[in-house]
């Protein structure tokens, strides 16, 4: 049957697949016939991932737990996968702080798991050769800093903006091994990232009011989203920033 988004065959790695939009993809691209290869700081919830996919759609997938900011972690994980079609690099973190308050462990924890782990695991794969030719990378980027900007979310936004250059210059210098690199640019999703923010139930649901859609996206909705950036359907994309917002920049 004709099915261009089809990731029969392909080996993707996603990391951040301990919840919310990670282990999402994980479980959709499974569907999508992908044999996939999860990682995440948190073991006990990657487990339950990996779980989850030999439960739904078995075949030989692999879970690393490691912390992406450790580069003696990175190394073993880049050592210890097999060569991937696809990459999700997806772990991330979030912290409201207005500028005022702004310190450097705080701006450094954020801006080394959001920006400088996906930057240097991309550069190790693509070293060691583990990115097939043809193959494609996702960021999870952000409507933040990207699109928009929103109070106290500056650290946020200061890394997604980072991770959005890096994007387009591994998009300009990997089309040469025919290698893709684009991002998913969410809004508001309800993973745990939402939940434990510091917004009140009033916050929200003033805040859900400003969106055409009027509601945060489902994890499984960016999920479908990167399943199209990972097949052979988004062949000639690359360098793209895709966003997925349920309207809400309409009017930014
Ligand atoms: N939820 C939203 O509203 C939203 C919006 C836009 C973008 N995003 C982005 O989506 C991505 C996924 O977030 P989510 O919403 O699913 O939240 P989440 O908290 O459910 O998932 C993030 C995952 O990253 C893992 N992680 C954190 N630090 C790590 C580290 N040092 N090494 C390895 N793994 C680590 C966590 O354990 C967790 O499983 C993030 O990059 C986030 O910035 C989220």
């Amino acid at each position: 049957m004709y099915n261009p988004f089809t990731l029969e065959s392909k080996t993707i790695l996603i990391t951040g697949a301990g919840g919310g939009i990670g282990r999402a993809t994980a479980v959709a691209c499974a569907k999508m016939g992908a044999t996939i290869v999860v990682t995440d700081i948190n073991e006990v919830t990657l487990k339950e991932t990996l779980d989850i996919l030999n439960g739904e759609c078995p075949k030989e997938h692999q879970m690393f737990a490691a912390d992406l900011t450790n580069e003696e972690a990175l190394d073993q994980l880049v050592k210890d996968i097999p060569a991937l079609d696809g990459m999700v690099c997806n772990a991330g973190i979030s912290k409201v702080l207005p500028i005022q308050f702004l310190n450097s462990d705080d701006m450094g924890r954020i801006v080394n798991i959001n920006a400088f782990a996906p930057m240097y695991l991309t550069q190790k794969l693509y070293k060691k050769k583990k990115l097939n030719k043809g193959g494609s990378i996702v960021f999870t980027e952000s409507i933040s800093g990207v699109k928009m900007v929103s109070m106290g979310a500056v650290m946020y936004a200061v890394s997604k903006n980072a991770l959005d250059a890096f994007m387009r210059n591994a998009a300009l210098e990997f089309a040469v091994r025919n290698i893709r690199v684009n991002s998913v640019n969410p809004s508001r999703v309800n993973t745990n990232i939402v939940k434990n923010a510091v917004y009140s139930e009033e916050e929200v649901a003033k805040d859900i009011q400003t969106y055409p859609l009027k509601r945060y996206a489902e994890p499984e909705e960016i999920a479908n989203a990167i399943i199209f950036l990972l097949s052979d359907a988004s062949s000639y994309i690359t360098g793209h920033a895709l966003i997925i917002d349920g309207g809400k920049t309409l009017t930014c």
